[in-house]
């Protein structure tokens, strides 16, 4: 299949979970819309002051951390393949009165509606797998920021992503370094496992010295690389949560969350 039905079919799979996502415990919107910040602290220590600062958030499915970001005095931009999502964090925004713009499109192709260059470009948690080709994406990076720009990313691990979870117990299947597009069909999403949504989704796997050469080759510097046993998502099976509130294995077997901060 091409690479433009296979965005056309994350877009539609991407568009009916924003109503689910928006619905549910784990995105919490009515606590957002009261003033909790939807981010956590990897992003926010490694982040620290945005205030009056340019960001260009990557994915930002419907704009909570976007928003959070703007709480916090950042200039934000979100860009995102969902229609549905940028319709629902333009909604929040105005509804909000948080100054934001949201841009749809693929992340492949931002440089195409956005000339601007940002001081911060910030991705998180569950993006980079949507994507067939980083060395492109990285490009895109670089291309965006200002001179001594950061781009920062927190993700999770590939190493848990080589597992099928559609089994259970989830089965060791995919190759860590697999260039093949990996499909899956299952019913309900992360953010809500009895929703009886269906998804059909491509999605590829990127181990890390494709993240980081990626990011190397397009000309960016890397200032901090990280891995972490605690994730702040329950989103695989069997975690348990530690005394700060995140989600680690119980016998910490491979880290979860990975980190890496780069400047241009
Ligand atoms: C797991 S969510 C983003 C996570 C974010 N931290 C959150 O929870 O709000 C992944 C997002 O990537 C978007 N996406 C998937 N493929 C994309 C692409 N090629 N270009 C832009 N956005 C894409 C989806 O629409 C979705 O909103």
């Amino acid at each position: 299949m091409g690479l433009k039905k296979v965005f056309e079919t994350n877009r539609e799979s991407w568009n009916k979970k924003v109503a689910v996502h928006a619905a549910s415990d784990f995105y919490n919107l009515e606590e957002f819309k009261n003033g909790a910040s939807s981010l956590n602290d990897y992003e926010l220590n490694a982040l620290g002051d945005v205030s009056e600062k340019s960001l260009l958030h990557l994915q930002c499915h419907f704009g909570q951390d976007t928003l959070s970001w703007s709480r916090m005095g950042a200039n934000c931009t979100g860009v995102d393949l969902s229609d549905e999502g940028i319709k629902l964090a333009k909604g929040l925004s105005n509804k909000l009165e948080l100054e934001a713009k949201f841009v749809c499109c693929n992340v492949l192709d931002v440089s195409n509606p956005i000339s601007e260059k940002f001081d911060i470009i910030f991705t998180s948690y569950g993006t980079i797998g949507w994507l067939p080709d980083l060395n492109h994406w990285a490009e895109m990076i670089y291309e965006r920021l200002k001179p001594n720009g950061v781009f920062y990313i927190v993700e999770f691990h590939p190493i848990a992503w080589m597992f099928d979870y559609t089994s259970d117990p989830p089965k060791l299947k995919y190759g860590y370094m697999q260039k093949d597009a990996i499909y899956e069909e299952y019913e309900g999403t992360y953010a809500n496992s009895n929703s009886k949504l269906i998804s059909k989704e491509y999605g590829w796997n990127h181990s890390l010295s494709e993240v980081i050469n990626s990011l190397i080759n397009a000309g960016l510097k890397i200032e901090l690389f990280k891995e972490h046993n605690a994730s702040p998502y329950n989103i695989f099976p069997n975690l348990i949560k530690n005394k700060e509130g995140m989600f680690e294995m119980s016998n910490k077997l491979y880290p979860l969350i990975f980190e890496i901060k780069a400047s241009k």
